[in-house]
């Protein structure tokens, strides 16, 4: 980010005024075939319950945003027990058994859509508990008009900052994967698990290879560690049905909100997940 971009660049809650600019970037937004995130009135719903954290230049134009819902089936020990304790038997299994063990242990949806009442967390009876202490990223979104300026992460850490400020102690989320199939097609069929330990070199040390997970690392998501001293991000197969360019897949994102950056390279030299 240039420097005085970014130091115009404020975010906040977002207001009703913002919301028609909102779904005007959602509309542009997805290079990935998958279609908008929401239409104006589902994000109407979501500003008014206090869902949307919007990044502005300091003129006030909108160029970035951030969705989040508390939602019920959520559970703070459990992520703390998934992140800290999970066995050598379930970071064994492939990613398909994996999820459905972790998901019949603790209660966590099918994929995103299950998550999120396909976008509608809101209006879906019961998915969103107002006073929850873990809040999950429905989607993050730059107006391509303004990418090239890692807008992408002072709209996640400033969003991220806030909710932990009134109580909140978790971030997740499933964020997609839009190198992934770009990765396949150069390096062939790749697991998912195995590319999540894909990283690139940059001046901050080894990165995370795809950019949709890189900024959620960078914001602070957390591997899981097992007592063997297996490490790794949890890959999910079909998080997606409309994600091509993620193969339909993505990282479970679990981020304890403590802001420290796992240092990547270990994700490359030990034993993985
Ligand atoms: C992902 C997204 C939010 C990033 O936007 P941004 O704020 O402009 O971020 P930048 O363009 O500065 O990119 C951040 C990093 O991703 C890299 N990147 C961005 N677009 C890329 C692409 N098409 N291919 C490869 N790398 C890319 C940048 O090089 C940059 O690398 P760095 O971390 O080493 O600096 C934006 O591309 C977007 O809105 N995409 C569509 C929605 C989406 O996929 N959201 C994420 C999950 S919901």
């Amino acid at each position: 980010m240039t420097k005085d971009m970014a130091a115009e660049l404020f975010v906040d809650l977002a207001e009703p005024g913002d919301v028609a600019a909102i779904a005007a970037i959602d509309s542009v937004a997805w290079s990935s075939g998958r279609g908008t995130d929401a239409d104006e009135k589902e994000f109407l719903t979501r500003q008014a319950n206090g869902g949307i954290f919007v990044t502005k230049t300091g003129e006030g134009r909108v160029v970035g945003y951030v969705s989040v819902f508390r939602p019920s089936w959520a559970d703070p020990k459990a992520l703390r027990e998934i992140m800290t304790q999970c066995t050598d038997r379930i970071v064994g299994q492939t990613p398909e058994e994996r999820w459905e063990t972790l998901r019949n242990t603790y209660g966590l949806p099918l994929n995103w859509h299950e998550a999120t009442g396909n976008g509608t967390p809101f209006t879906e009876k019961g998915l969103h508990n107002p006073g929850g202490k873990v809040i999950f990223g429905m989607a993050i979104i730059t107006d391509p008009n303004y990418r090239g300026n890692r807008v992408v992460d002072e709209t996640l850490s400033a969003a991220l900052r806030a909710s932990k400020q009134e109580g909140t102690e978790w971030f997740i989320a499933f964020s997609r994967l839009p190198s992934y199939r770009n990765f396949t097609q150069t390096n062939g069929e790749t697991p998912v698990d195995r590319y999540l330990r894909a990283a690139v070199p940059s001046p901050e040390g080894m990165v995370p290879h795809d950019y949709g997970f890189r900024f959620h690392w960078r914001g602070g998501a957390q591997p899981v560690r097992t007592e063997s001293g297996r490490i790794g991000y949890v890959g999910v197969r079909n998080v997606r049905y409309d994600d091509p360019e993620s193969h339909n897949s993505g990282v479970f994102i679990m981020n304890p909100l403590e802001f420290g950056r796992f240092p990547f390279e270990k994700i490359v030299s030990q034993a993985g997940i």
